[in-house]
């Protein structure tokens, strides 16, 4: 395996896990690699698990704080979580044993846009970073990196970073090399302009270069990205999928849309997958995503010509399709880019490129304000991720929602969002499988009967009777009207009758 390693200087560095996580110490702030279930370290994170049991029960402390670009996988936030060997964490974390963890209050949380992460670690507002521990698919002469499945905040991990342990992963396509497009944000006060005009411009080199003297450690490792399926297309996707496109075609025809160079962004998640599958069949064409994570969907829709530029900065693909991406990366590299998640996500060139925003969401209140992250305002799903940064400024901001959840306990459509990630005045439409609410240009109460409309018929009346309640007795306050006493009856029914209804 060492001609992935081409580095003289490195490769003396050579050691395996359990030595190299002898570098993370109990307290350390620790950037990991990874963004969903790829490109994140497959060794240390083990390593470092076994550490934190073994300190546990000597009655040691031992527990850092990790950074990473997203969420990972189970071989990484779930082992160290599972081993209580997480303090804090940020930005973005999907894995259900962290989930508990942070949910019962024995991990700290920080759920920040996933834009904003890596320079705010730069400027110090979390300390010093100790360690970086970046997964790599090869490494250059000079030592400099050729990243593996998503660039993420590596490279801001490894400017910040006092020491630097490298994964390199022989299971990772050498034929990604060229797939990556490095630009670094210039550091305040010397910012420039992010020089992208397009999805497909490519500005930066294919590697990252960064200070070689800082590298501990350098582990390799033979293992595969572990991404979950996504859940096959149901009717409900299919129908949301079906009102997507009849947005689209209203955009079409008010001029403001063409069926040639629709540019794209799209969130993670089964429902947004299920959108791409039917975008397939739709009259678009030339399709660009200019977005966080390139999914099945899009891997589709490229084979099918019916999509000529994916710029991203990680695969959330499934196992099938990470199989295939990695047996063909050298054909996929000439329309797929992967950026750091700075450039991936950044507002400046969100708002340039023009694209239409389309996330998930956990819950919408009448008056449009999304909640994302926290079921009844106070259990953290995963987090808010880049829906912040691409719904503020995107083009147009979409979400889409199945109408209910757990089998009809829980309405998508609420009186009052329980927490609100993306406010009434970020949020332009709304799409159920029961149509889409364009939001846009609507007071608040013009937006009521729209939004009532996504929602499952059993819950209409409900939410019709709140309406009226917030707009007649003593409550005379007509901007966003609201009946306070009752707002919530939705989320405290959940609670205590575990339905919403009551
Ligand atoms: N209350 C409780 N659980 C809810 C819920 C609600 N109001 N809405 C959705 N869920 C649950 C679903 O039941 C499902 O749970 P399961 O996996 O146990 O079946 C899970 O959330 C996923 O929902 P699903 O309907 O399959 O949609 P999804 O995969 O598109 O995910 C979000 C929806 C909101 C969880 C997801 O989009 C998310 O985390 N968004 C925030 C981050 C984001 O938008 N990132 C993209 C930026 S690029």
């Amino acid at each position: 395996m060492s001609d992935r390693i081409a580095s003289e200087k490195l490769r003396s560095k050579i050691m395996s896990a359990d030595e190299a996580a002898q570098f993370v110490n109990h307290g350390d702030k620790v950037g990991m690699s990874g963004f969903t279930g790829a490109g994140y370290p497959k060794a240390l994170p083990t390593a470092i698990a076994n550490r934190a049991k073994e300190a546990h029960s000597a009655g040691n402390d031992y527990a850092i704080d990790l950074f990473t670009g997203a969420s990972t996988a189970p071989d990484c936030d779930g082992v160290l979580a599972e081993a209580d060997a997480i303090r804090w964490r940020m930005p973005y974390a999907s894995d259900p044993i962290m989930r508990n963890k942070i949910n019962s209050g024995s991990m700290g949380y920080s759920d920040i846009h996933l834009s904003h992460s890596g320079q705010q670690v730069e400027e110090g507002f979390f300390g010093q970073l100790n360690v970086a521990v970046i997964e790599v698919t090869r490494i250059t002469e000079e030592g400099y990196i050729i990243p593996s499945s998503s660039v993420g905040n590596n490279v801001e991990w490894l400017n910040a970073a006092e020491k630097v342990i490298l994964e390199v992963n022989s299971w990772q396509s050498a034929d990604l090399e060229g797939m990556h497009d490095i630009w670094s944000v210039p550091a305040l006060p010397n910012r420039i302009a992010v020089p992208i005009n397009k999805p497909g411009d490519r500005i930066g080199k294919t590697y990252i270069e960064f200070d070689t003297d800082k590298v501990v450690a350098v582990v390799e490792t033979n293992t595969a990205d572990r991404n979950a399926p996504f859940k096959p297309v149901d009717d409900i996707s299919k129908k949301i999928a079906g009102n997507f496109l009849d947005f689209l075609e209203s955009e079409v025809a008010a001029g403001r849309l063409s069926y040639d160079g629709y540019i794209m962004q799209s969130g993670v998640g089964n429902v947004p997958n299920a959108v791409m599958a039917g975008l397939l069949e739709s009259k678009f064409e030339n399709i660009q995503a200019y977005t966080e994570v390139i999914q099945d969907g899009m891997v589709d829709l490229i084979d099918a010509g019916k999509m000529t530029v994916a710029s991203a900065t990680s695969f959330s693909l499934s196992p099938e399709y990470a199989e295939k991406m990695n047996n063909e990366a050298k054909r996929y590299r000439e329309s797929i880019i992967l950026r750091p998640q700075q450039i991936s996500n950044h507002p400046e060139v969100i708002r340039r490129v023009g694209l239409i925003a389309t996330n998930g969401l956990i819950e919408a209140d009448i008056y449009g304000n999304v909640n994302s992250t926290n079921v009844s305002g106070s259990r953290v799903m995963n987090g808010i991720g880049g829906s912040g940064d691409f719904t503020r400024n995107g083009y147009i901001s979409s979400f889409i929602t199945p109408s209910e959840a757990k089998g009809g306990a829980i309405s998508a459509i609420v009186p009052f969002a329980s927490h609100i990630d993306h406010t009434e005045h970020d949020v332009m439409v709304v799409i159920s499988e029961y149509g889409y609410a364009d939001l846009r240009g609507l007071a608040p109460r013009e937006r009521v009967a729209k939004m009532i409309a996504l929602a499952h018929p059993d819950y209409r009346p409900l939410l019709e009777e709140y309406y009226e309640r917030a707009t007649s007795g003593d409550n005379k306050y007509m901007q966003t009207p609201h009946d306070l006493a009752t707002a919530f009856d939705f989320h405290i029914n959940l609670a205590k009758t575990g339905s919403m209804k009551g």
